[in-house]
């Protein structure tokens, strides 16, 4: 059953988010983040940051403008192929993507098809408007980019980006000057990005301002059978699943097997076993919710050659939260010719316009997956059991009785653990904070008694045993990062 009501009631109830412009009535696809979801999603781009810039030296992170020249998007063929199919009500006007319709009822997926296709099979199961019953127009298309015009006198047109990607690419020439002038050379993005879609749903896991995490590789496709570390994932197993491959469930073959069998470069192999530890080591996320899924040809991105998304076993099944995206020089050499500007670097002795391996995630539908995969039933009631280094607090501070000096202490603690994301409660029972705490995810309680100022000790209570163990306060910043770090 899917947890989404539930992540719901939770979200609203603690702050993680809210619909945004909610006192006006909200606006579909679009929310506020509280602030438990604000630490939570600092916290994973943290993570992420720390991971991916942490794979290259000459790996970087830049910011770039979310408003970008129309000429980017011409460049980048989005202005052209970053459509969606849509179907509109004859009757009522209800409009909907043509594929999630047929998802709906015939519970199949549909993505890629063709405008035409998705007509034929609409008339086939004599699909009706879900709202009114009326009959469907025909299979239109909808560009998903906001347009937007800048400036006031002549003014120009330019869109809000759908992908941070773009804001690496059109900065390439200049950061490949003022850094190594040297390839491999990452360029990360932590950022938002825009679509228009057209049936926004599911919370965060389809919205039309949402947070992207993506990291751009230029490299010598020369060099695409090659990584220098190669071998130090070369046995490991990657978690695959392909139905153009006639994979029918996921398996588990070695990076060199994958690349063999599978027909796919080392060096794109490389990071697909970089973005696996990602999530089974640093997010501790259960192998067996873990799988790489080949698009297939249909579904695959206009601009890919190799589409491999990144998805993980929710409780209403496995949902895209990335991507691992071979866009060879699709992207550098479509702003050559637009812009007019030469895109190509001198490197291993040759001059060329580099390729692109993309690492692309969405920030906000990760969060939602570790909700969806942490929520859990307690003895008070649902929690959240999240990854204890990403939840968005990793204690807090709670005097047994706000009297004696205890609030003193306690404060007197909180003050020395500073340099963890921290809270300070003590209002209500000290069940009713526990319980608090673990529908926030807090992995750990602090609680501050009449013994601490006898023997300078606190109680530790780990959020998913309940137990609590004696730790002195000199100890206390080190024990919590051993315990974060689990
Ligand atoms: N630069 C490549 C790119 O944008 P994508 O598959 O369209 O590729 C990358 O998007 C990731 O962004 C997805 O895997 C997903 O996690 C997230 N994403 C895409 N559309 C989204 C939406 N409407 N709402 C929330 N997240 C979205």
């Amino acid at each position: 059953m899917s947890n989404t009501a539930e992540i719901e009631k939770i979200a609203l109830r603690r702050g993680f988010f809210f619909p945004s412009s909610e006192i006006y009535g909200g606006l579909s696809g679009l929310y506020d983040y509280g602030p438990l979801g604000t630490l939570m999603k600092r916290k994973w781009e943290g993570l992420w940051r720390r991971f991916f810039l942490g794979l290259d030296e000459n790996f970087y992170e830049i910011e770039a403008a979310d408003i970008m020249h129309e000429g980017v998007f011409i460049a980048s063929g989005h202005l052209q192929s970053f459509v969606d199919p849509v179907v509109k009500c004859k009757k009522c006007g209800y409009a909907e993507r043509a594929d999630h319709i047929l998802e709906d009822v015939l519970q199949e997926k549909f993505e890629g098809l063709s405008p035409q296709q998705l007509d034929e099979i609409i008339k086939k199961h004599n699909i009706k408007c879900p709202k009114c019953g009326g009959a469907f127009q025909e299979v239109g298309i909808l560009n998903m980019m906001f347009p937007l015009n800048v400036g006031v006198d002549k003014p120009a047109r330019a869109y809000l980006r759908p992908e941070t990607a773009q804001g690496a690419y059109v900065n390439f020439r200049r950061a490949f000057e003022v850094l190594r002038k040297k390839l491999p050379l990452g360029l990360a993005i932590i950022g938002k990005a825009y679509r228009n879609e057209i049936s926004p749903r599911n919370l965060l896991i389809r919205m039309r301002e949402f947070t992207q995490a993506e990291l751009q590789i230029f490299f010598n496709p020369k060099k695409i059978d090659e990584h220098p570390d190669f071998n130090e994932v070369k046995d490991y197993p990657l978690r695959i699943y392909s139905e153009e491959k006639k994979l029918k469930f996921t398996e588990e073959l070695s990076s060199s097997q994958v690349c063999k069998e599978q027909n796919l470069p080392e060096f794109y192999v490389y990071y697909m076993a970089k973005i696996q530890q990602f999530y089974l080591d640093v997010l501790k996320i259960d192998p067996k919710k873990f799988r790489f899924r080949e698009l297939s040809k249909e579904e695959r991105a206009f601009y890919n050659k190799y589409h491999w998304d990144v998805e993980l076993e929710l409780s209403d099944g496995f949902r895209e939260v990335g991507g691992i995206h071979y866009r060879t020089d699709h992207d550098l050499s479509g702003h050559q010719k637009v812009s007019k500007q030469d895109m190509s670097v001198f490197a291993d002795a040759e001059k060329f316009v580099p390729h692109v391996l993309e690492l692309s995630f969405g920030v906000d539908r990760n969060i939602f997956a570790l909700m969806d995969l942490s929520l859990k039933k307690g003895k008070e009631g649902m929690i959240f059991a999240f990854p204890k280094i990403a939840a968005p607090y990793d204690a807090a501070v709670f005097p047994l009785v706000s009297k004696n000096g205890l609030p003193e202490k306690a404060r007197e603690i909180f003050g020395i653990l500073s340099g963890f994301t921290m809270l300070y409660d003590e209002s209500g029972s000290i069940g009713r904070r526990y319980a608090r705490q673990d529908e926030a995810g807090t992995p750990f309680c602090i609680t501050v008694d009449h013994q601490t100022l006898e023997d300078n000790t606190v109680t530790v209570r780990d959020r998913d045993t309940t137990k609590q163990v004696r730790v002195g306060i000199n100890e206390l910043a080190e024990k919590i990062s051993e315990m974060l770090s689990e």
